[in-house]
């Protein structure tokens, strides 16, 4: 679309805070948004590492209450336990700490402490009518940009389908930021966080709804990424490499809060929600065959990423320097070790129809999909061939 003649919105829900140590300003930031009784909200992965003392140290003149059963692809059963103890805490402020599970969850907690009523009757695009509770987000992971996206995905635990909740009311009031939390991240989670960011910074720049401030947002978060991701995985205590994946990681966020997202995560929910696969790994694998997919259809912006993964495209066509992003993005993905074909993951060919069912068509996705186009494009990702 000519910029020219755009019209767009563009905001930034929480406060944030970022930088080595700044977890140490939880406690003022509960005072600042008048709480007195936090629930905290993670999962036992996290209760077994130090990380969680670091919030505690913080709280120390708070009272506090822990729920620790968030599951990965966090089912509606979590949330409503976690309700539960909301209640009978008589919680005031919820605080988000861990990846994208526990801080979904948490978002998911304090919207529907102040919305009665079951679950999904909120699930699709702004359904929440009140403001939710104070929300705090704390992520330890430098990838779902969570802490400042109004996005929850949540596991219907029945129908094995993870169901997208979309409101401004799902944001928090301060996202903490502290690179510090994410230097014991083990490599394999270091990939495919940052492939998720990745996978944000990249659908969100080729989205129908980009726009001139998301590109920046988009472009930066793809540079820092790119040029640091491989150093965090060698070098876990790289302060500078995990400070710049924490920081890309959150302007990818932004950029998708704004521009919306397209077939990986599409693809990547309704994979999630059948074979609970990471989510990091499934957008890491989606990320080469869907962006060839919408080649034709963002071939200038493909041209720009090329640019910024440092190639020289002076002598090439705007096709060709978008083919060469993509190459570029595909080789990025062996280095990493991330599988190049699904079946590596235990996805079968017979499942497809299934998994067409359950994903949803996004419009925001560059080149205009159908359920036929969702059928060929899983066949790709599976098989590596069309
Ligand atoms: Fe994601």
């Amino acid at each position: 679309m000519d910029e020219a003649t755009q019209m767009f919105e563009f905001r930034i829900a929480p406060k944030i805070i970022f930088g080595l140590g700044s977890v140490e300003k939880t406690a003022d930031e509960v005072k600042t948004l008048g709480g007195s009784r936090v629930l905290i909200v993670t999962d036992k992965g996290l209760m077994k590492t130090d990380l969680i003392e670091k919030v505690i140290a913080s709280l120390k003149n708070v009272e506090f209450t822990i729920f620790d059963s968030v599951e990965p692809n966090p089912k509606d059963t979590n949330v409503a336990e976690g309700l539960e103890l909301l209640r009978k805490k008589n919680c005031d402020l919820i605080l988000g700490f861990g990846g994208g599970s526990p801080m979904d969850v948490a978002k998911m907690i304090a919207a529907l402490a102040t919305n009665p009523g079951n679950i999904w009757e909120y699930q699709g695009i702004e359904k929440f009518k009140s403001p939710p509770l104070p929300l705090i987000l704390v992520p330890t992971t430098a990838g779902t940009g969570s802490e400042v996206s109004r996005a929850a995905m949540i596991t219907n635990g029945r129908g094995r389908r993870k169901i997208l909740f979309l409101s401004w009311h799902l944001t928090a009031k301060t996202a903490i930021l502290d690179p510090e939390l994410t230097t014991k991240l083990p490599p394999n989670l270091t990939i495919w966080s940052g492939m998720d960011a990745l996978s944000h910074a990249v659908e969100s720049y080729v989205s129908k709804m980009a726009n001139p401030l998301t590109d920046m947002y988009s472009e930066k978060a793809i540079s820092l990424i790119i040029n640091n991701i491989e150093r965090a995985v060698k070098n876990g205590d790289d302060a500078e490499a995990r400070n710049n994946m924490l920081l890309g990681s959150l302007l990818a966020g932004i950029a998708t809060a704004n521009a919306r997202l397209g077939n990986i995560h599409g693809m990547a929910h309704a994979i999630g929600g059948e074979y609970d696969l990471p989510h990091g790994l499934l957008c890491g694998s989606l990320l080469p065959v869907v962006t060839r997919y919408n080649l034709d259809y963002c071939a200038e912006k493909l041209k720009r990423i090329a640019e910024i993964m440092g190639e020289n495209i002076k002598n090439l066509t705007t096709r060709q320097a978008a083919e060469r992003a993509v190459e570029l993005i595909e080789a990025l993905c062996r280095k990493l070790g991330i599988p190049q074909k699904l079946e590596e993951l235990g996805l079968k060919t017979d499942e497809i129809s299934d998994l067409v069912e359950k994903t949803d068509i996004i419009p925001t996705n560059p080149r205009p999909t159908t359920k036929k186009d969702l059928s060929e494009l899983y066949k790709m990702a599976i098989t590596g061939s069309a």
